[in-house]
């Protein structure tokens, strides 16, 4: 890292990059920490994402995060991938560490996970069956971070099936895969119903699924946070299931690299939250 008394730099490397809220983030932390500093968007098209990750420990940044379409791409580029990561197969943040080498990591399964405990501290990985629907980068994130923290059994839909098995195949032995015709059914006694489809968010069909088997008692999170509540949401909601978006997701992976990068594990206060919901 550089030295912490200099203006730090960090900031999001992806193509495109306009839609994000990670600067309203880092940057309401900064200040509020009173940590000279700035989050900053780049957009870098796949051609010069080489030269992009380069130039990050030669100009002195912290770090940075990674969204598509360089999650994957930037594997090779990186000194050393955390396990985690490693296991998703993709990477959202990257630390400049003291000596100038870069390490990747993904927090994004374990910022799922830590918005679902936010919104009821009774529920853990291992409290009961977990349903995931979809099986793109997103599920494969929350699936791997669920798994490394107990999970005893979770069952995995996806339209296409063969996605799922992969999941299935680079997780562990708690991934159950069942055909997307049979997602109802596998809402038998399930502690958590999680949905990783991009169906429900802006400008998509609503995700089809029939909620009369899903327990009273279960968490519904949905990954989607625009809108900040799905159809799927809305209706949980509705029958009393406690619901959780995708914007904890957001705010919970972004603590542990502000962190890294600036020596200060940041809270998520009111008042963050406030700044977001001004950008919608
Ligand atoms: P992300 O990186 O955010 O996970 P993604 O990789 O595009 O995004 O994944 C989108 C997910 O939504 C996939 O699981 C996709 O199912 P397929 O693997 O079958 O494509 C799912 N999805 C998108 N549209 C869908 C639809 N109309 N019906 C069912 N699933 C759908």
């Amino acid at each position: 890292m550089a030295d912490p008394n200099s203006f730090g730099i960090a900031g999001l490397l992806g193509w495109p990059v306009a839609h994000s809220r990670s600067p309203v983030i880092h940057n309401h932390w900064l200040a509020h920490y009173g940590i000279p500093g700035r989050y900053m968007l780049f957009g870098v098209p796949p051609e010069r994402l080489e030269a992009a990750v380069h130039g990050i420990a030669v100009l002195g940044f912290r770090g940075c995060n990674v969204t598509t379409p360089h999650k994957q791409a930037i594997f090779p580029l990186l000194d050393r991938v955390d396990d985690l990561a490693r296991r998703i197969g993709a990477v959202n943040t990257v630390v400049v560490e003291k000596d100038g080498t870069l390490t990747g990591f993904n927090n994004d399964g374990n910022g799922f996970v830590q918005s679902l405990r936010d919104a009821d501290p009774r529920w853990r990985p291992d409290t009961g069956p977990i349903l995931v629907l979809g099986a793109g980068g997103a599920s494969r994130a929350v699936v791997a971070s669920l798994a490394a923290q107990g999970a005893k059994e979770i069952r995995l839909a996806n339209r296409t099936l063969d996605k799922a098995n992969e999941i299935a195949d680079a997780v562990s032995g708690v991934v159950k895969v069942v055909p997307w015709e049979k997602r109802e059914e596998a809402l038998d006694g399930v502690a958590l119903l999680a949905n990783a489809t991009s169906l429900g968010s802006a400008g998509k069909p609503p995700l089809e699924i029939s909620l009369y088997r899903l327990p009273k008692g279960a968490l519904v999170g949905d990954l989607i946070y625009v809108p900040p509540e799905t159809p799927l949401l809305a209706e949980a909601r509705k029958r009393g299931n406690v619901t959780v978006n995708g914007l904890g997701l957001l705010l919970n992976q972004a603590r542990p690299a502000f962190n890294a990068w600036f020596g200060v594990m940041p809270e998520i206060t009111p008042a963050l939250k406030q700044a977001i919901a001004a950008t919608f």
